[in-house]
């Protein structure tokens, strides 16, 4: 049966334990020189970017490289997927050749629609819907920063908007069994379904309005830009909704855990949904996060990518 990452909830609780020992074995051995494991020798995977990207681009193009394969970039746009060939068929003819295809869009159904039709893994590098392979690093990130402790004691915190990494949050709870509150403005809440079914296999997932509330006893708060990419006609809207009360500054922090670490997937906007103060405080993860991208994809491959 092909695996895939499309949302979080692809992997069970011991499929994803598994992945992220992996990868931490992963990047003690690139830590130790030894880059190259070659789980992917030879081989392919395409790369598909239909929205803006640095850090997901260049991790999987190295993490592919450091196991052997080779990043094949699709430009839609060079490529007969925008002159309307049918997804059916470009699935199957890239299934002829690659052994996974890393995607970047709009809608999550699109990925749907590939894997339905290719025989390849299929894996989310960001839809409006879900961020999974940044969720699984910033779980692997804090995971790091607690070392000893269960992941059920880990609190995390989501302050802004109900988007696609709120929702790989709540996928992620429902999985995983951590604590997680999210303070949302209202209008702005996650998507209902998935919080639901978070909320029905883990009773300590909370949806509320107030960050100080949010973030009381967080051992990792988190934040993401108050309009994500295809939401730039709503950025102003965005802000009246979002300004003074959905930002995380000093003074918020101090209302977390005293251990408590930031998390941003970044790009961030300082300023806006996060003070520089906090971007640049000794609380602040967020480049080994950034880091923590190529190792994670990388033992995620591995898992879900046969090899020959
Ligand atoms: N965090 C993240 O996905 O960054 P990029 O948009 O740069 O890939
Ligand atoms: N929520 C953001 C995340 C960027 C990595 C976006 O979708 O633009």
């Amino acid at each position: 049966m092909t695996r895939h990452f499309i949302s979080f909830t692809d992997l069970n609780r011991e499929e994803h334990l598994h992945v992220l020992e992996r990868s931490a074995y992963l990047k003690a051995e690139r830590a130790a020189g030894r880059y190259l494991h070659q789980h992917l020798a030879g081989r392919g995977v395409g790369m598909i970017f239909n929205k803006h990207s640095t850090r997901t681009r260049v991790s999987f193009k190295c993490g592919i490289s450091e196991l052997g394969g080779h990043a094949v970039f699709l430009n839609e746009g060079e490529t007969q997927f925008s002159r309307g060939e049918p997804i059916s068929h470009s699935a199957r003819v890239l299934s002829r050749y690659l052994s996974a295809l890393v995607v970047r869009t709009y809608a999550q159904a699109n990925l749907e629609d590939l894997a339905k039709f290719g025989s390849i893994p299929i894996i989310n590098a960001l839809t409006d819907e879900g961020h999974p392979c940044q969720i699984l690093t910033d779980i692997f990130t804090t995971m790091e920063k607690f070392p000893g402790d269960p992941l059920e004691k880990i609190r995390i915190a989501w302050v802004g908007d109900g988007n696609n990494m709120a929702n790989s949050w709540l996928e992620a709870a429902m999985i995983l069994g951590f604590p997680l509150n999210l303070a949302c403005p209202e209008g702005y809440d996650p998507d209902p379904f998935i919080l639901k079914a978070a909320q029905a296999a883990n009773p300590s997932v909370k949806l509320m309005r107030d960050p100080k509330e949010a973030v009381k006893g967080a051992w990792a708060v988190n934040t993401d830009v108050w309009a994500s990419m295809g939401q730039e006609s709503e950025k102003a809207a965005r802000e009246k909704a979002f300004q003074d009360v959905y930002l995380v500054d000093s003074a918020l922090m101090a209302l977390a855990d005293p251990k408590a670490v930031f998390l941003h997937c970044l790009p961030a906007h300082p300023g806006e949904e996060v003070t520089e103060e906090v971007l640049e405080s000794p609380a602040s993860v967020i480049f080994d996060q950034a880091e923590n991208r190529l190792h994670a994809q990388k033992g995620l491959m591995e898992f879900l990518i046969p090899k020959i």
